[in-house]
């Protein structure tokens, strides 16, 4: 066993204080703390378990993460689009503790509560579509895409599920088949379930200059048929925006395509929104850029302002072909991650969250846009609302993949008190997810410190930082990389 050493004194941080929303940098990034608990989490913890920033949180809130060392970082990751009303929003953080205090848990398949059904409306009112529908809660994302297969194959009596290439829908056996990529997510786990068919996505940077979105549906839909047959197929399963796979938003048209063929051939058509619900798009849910009302929606992230919840929800007549006691699960639609969400989804309405996405769209893109054909290997700035990324290639004419380059730029953000993730199939994409609330001006200074970090030049000071650095006794340094890249 290695021996470690007692972590340096706290920084002395008033832990009552509202978290000011500002970029503070009192040590290097990694600080001295953060340091030695990476090196305690070694003994413990496999290295499988990753994460993106070697920094360790002490508190959160709004857009502002608080480290151990009492760094405060410009949080554009949201904990991969989870806290899009912010970091402990105060209503969930009341509507948690009250739920708490009444009951943490009875089981919905024991003793059902009123918060279950009470997410269940609220998904019924606000997934594309007015039709009749119901919900089932489960508690991650991998797990609602799951039971959208079982619903899906239940109802049709077919097994073949369609699955996008560059998809991402988790890490279970099932939703590792239907991911697309290999490496960290797939390899060495398999055999992975059967009847799983992967198809081509609509990748405009990637496709054929010039192909339309029906062009890249009738693409999917030739390899569809040839290779497994329209009525074999119980679900096509596909996210509106291409998440973990690089923010891909496709060709317009591509979806309404993908929409009137399952429908002619009673395919059952899955969004998977766990990335692009709750307003993250600008808009409530992505599908509803594409005038597309689909049979399922699977969500989560968003969907409860930091707790595990999940859910599928879907047509009344494709819910109700299940079988009594056919789905469910010990913790799904836990009573607190119901309270969180009710709470949560309070704020999306009332704060109209979609039209600060747009406005966030607005100023990033402001800020990014020119820094492609000026800056060398910034291949396209593309994205939906606050889901925005930077794809880098090589410099030079081709598309060459850079993965180096978004893993030195997220990491000289990082360094500079900026928390950013990268993506994509070969890991060459920045992403952005900054929490919906973020504050124009802390934007602002994260996006000039990314700009930097793009055009390979040193980044701004954080504000306060000269004073911050002395009281500390020490400068900001480079940061380690490393964890999970998508
Ligand atoms: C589109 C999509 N589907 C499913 C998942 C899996 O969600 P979870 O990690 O909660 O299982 C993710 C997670 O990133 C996702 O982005």
């Amino acid at each position: 066993m290695t021996a470690i050493s007692a972590p340096p004194a706290v920084p002395d941080v008033d832990g009552d204080a509202p978290l000011e929303q500002s970029r503070l940098l009192r040590t290097a990034v990694p600080g001295p703390r953060s340091l030695a608990l990476t090196a305690r989490r070694a003994q413990v913890v496999p290295p499988a378990v990753g994460s993106a920033v070697p920094v360790w949180a002490a508190r959160a809130g709004g857009g502002v993460v608080e480290d151990v060392d009492g760094n405060r970082l410009v949080d554009l990751g949201a904990g991969i689009a989870v806290t899009s009303v912010g970091v402990s929003h105060p209503d969930v953080v009341a509507a948690v503790a009250a739920q708490a205090a009444a009951f943490t848990h009875t089981c919905f398949m024991v003793t059902p509560y009123e918060p279950y059904v009470a997410v269940a409306e609220a998904l019924a009112r606000l997934t594309p579509g007015d039709h009749a529908k119901r919900s089932v809660l489960v508690t991650s994302g991998a797990e609602a895409v799951e039971n959208a297969v079982k619903v899906a194959r239940r109802a049709t009596g077919r097994d073949a599920v369609l699955v996008l290439d560059h998809a991402y829908h988790g890490r279970t056996n099932l939703t590792m088949a239907m991911t697309a990529r290999a490496m960290p997510y797939k390899a060495g786990f398999g055999p992975f379930a059967g009847e799983v068919y992967r198809v081509p996505a609509s990748y405009p940077l990637r496709d054929p200059v010039g192909m339309t979105g029906e062009e890249a549906a009738a693409r999917l839909v030739d390899v569809a048929t040839r290779q497994v047959g329209a009525d074999r197929v119980a679900a096509l399963v596909a996210e509106p925006v291409l998440g973990e796979g690089g923010f891909v938003v496709p060709a317009p048209g591509f979806w309404p395509a993908l929409a009137r063929w399952c429908a002619e051939h009673g395919v059952v058509l899955v969004a998977d929104e766990v990335q692009t619900g709750f307003a993250r798009t600008g808009a409530m849910f992505a599908l509803e850029h594409e005038g597309v009302v689909p049979d399922l929606v699977t969500t989560a992230k968003g969907i409860a302002g930091g707790l595990p919840l999940a859910a599928a929800t879907g047509r009344a007549e494709l819910m109700d072909a299940v079988h009594p006691g056919g789905l469910g699960g010990t913790y799904g639609g836990n009573p607190v991650a119901c309270a969180a969400a009710l709470a949560a989804i309070e704020v999306y309405e009332r704060d109209d969250l979609a039209a600060a996405a747009r406005r966030i769209e607005a100023q990033v893109r402001g800020r990014l846009e020119p820094l492609v054909g000026t800056v060398p290997g910034v291949a396209e700035v593309r994205g939906r609302g606050a889901m925005l990324a930077v794809e880098l290639v090589e410099p030079g004419d081709g598309l060459v993949p850079d993965r180096a380059a978004a893993a030195r730029v997220a990491a000289a953000c990082a360094a500079a008190g900026v928390i950013v993730l990268t993506c994509g199939t070969w890991g060459n994409v920045v992403r952005l997810l900054p929490p919906l609330v973020i504050d124009p001006a802390l934007l602002d200074d994260a996006l000039d410190v990314l700009v930097a970090a793009l055009r390979g030049q040193e980044p701004p000071p954080a504000p306060g930082e000269a004073s911050a650095t002395t009281l500390a006794g020490s400068r900001p340094g480079p940061a380690v990389g490393g964890g999970r890249d998508a």
